[in-house]
């Protein structure tokens, strides 16, 4: 702002220029305030991702959110159901590491590995597959295998999700569930690291 001649000019402008201060502090408090607010509700969300799957959460569809039954899990499809897990306080936990990959194998198959960390034949592992990160979303049906169709690594999920063809080095992370009220209930959370490893 331009300075004025006359005396009065100048304490105009005096008081113009103190006002202009006030709300330029105004602002800046302001932007500070916001970014606080911003830097605590990004906060919120990444604790919410990081939570990851934990003992007591139900698991529900990735696609809708709707609560997960056992018979929602067709052993016939040809890909998995992709899940996550929601809390009690009704809390979806979100986020690529979270996604969780839900199959049905024949309970007779089930190895000594997996033997009670599923329900039934229900396995539930990571989805996201430890070669590259894709989603681990085929199944097949027949021999009761995942697949990743990125680069077609397998995965086991009777015998803890084991590495059964690469490029894929490392297993799928597995869940303890059980079936509660129709509902399928994580016991433990993963057991193993998640996502991409070399
Ligand atoms: S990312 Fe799954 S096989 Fe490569």
């Amino acid at each position: 702002m331009p300075k004025s001649n006359s005396r009065v000019e100048r304490e105009n402008d005096d008081v113009c220029l103190a006002e202009d201060n006030v709300i330029n502090r105004r602002t800046l408090f302001s932007a500070i305030a916001g970014m606080g607010v911003l830097a605590a509700t990004g906060a919120a969300v990444q604790a919410q991702e990081d939570d990851g799957p934990a003992p007591g959460d139900i698991l529900v569809n990735s696609k809708g959110g709707a609560v997960l039954t056992p018979a929602d899990i067709d052993p016939t499809a040809k890909t998995v159901v992709i899940a996550y897990a929601q809390d009690a306080a009704g809390n979806v936990k979100k986020g690529n590491k979270n996604k969780i990959a839900v199959v049905k194998v024949d309970p007779a198959n089930v190895g000594s590995e997996s033997e009670g960390r599923g329900a039934d034949g229900l396995m539930a592992y990571s989805a996201i597959c430890t070669h590259a990160g894709c989603e681990v979303k085929s199944f097949l049906p027949d021999r009761g295998i995942m697949r990743c169709p990125c680069h077609g690594s397998e995965f086991d999920p009777a015998n803890n999700g084991v590495v059964e063809k690469g490029p894929a080095k490392h297993r799928l992370a597995s869940l303890v569930i059980a079936v509660e009220d129709d509902q399928i209930v994580i016991k433990e959370g993963f057991d193993a690291e998640v996502g991409a490893q070399s």
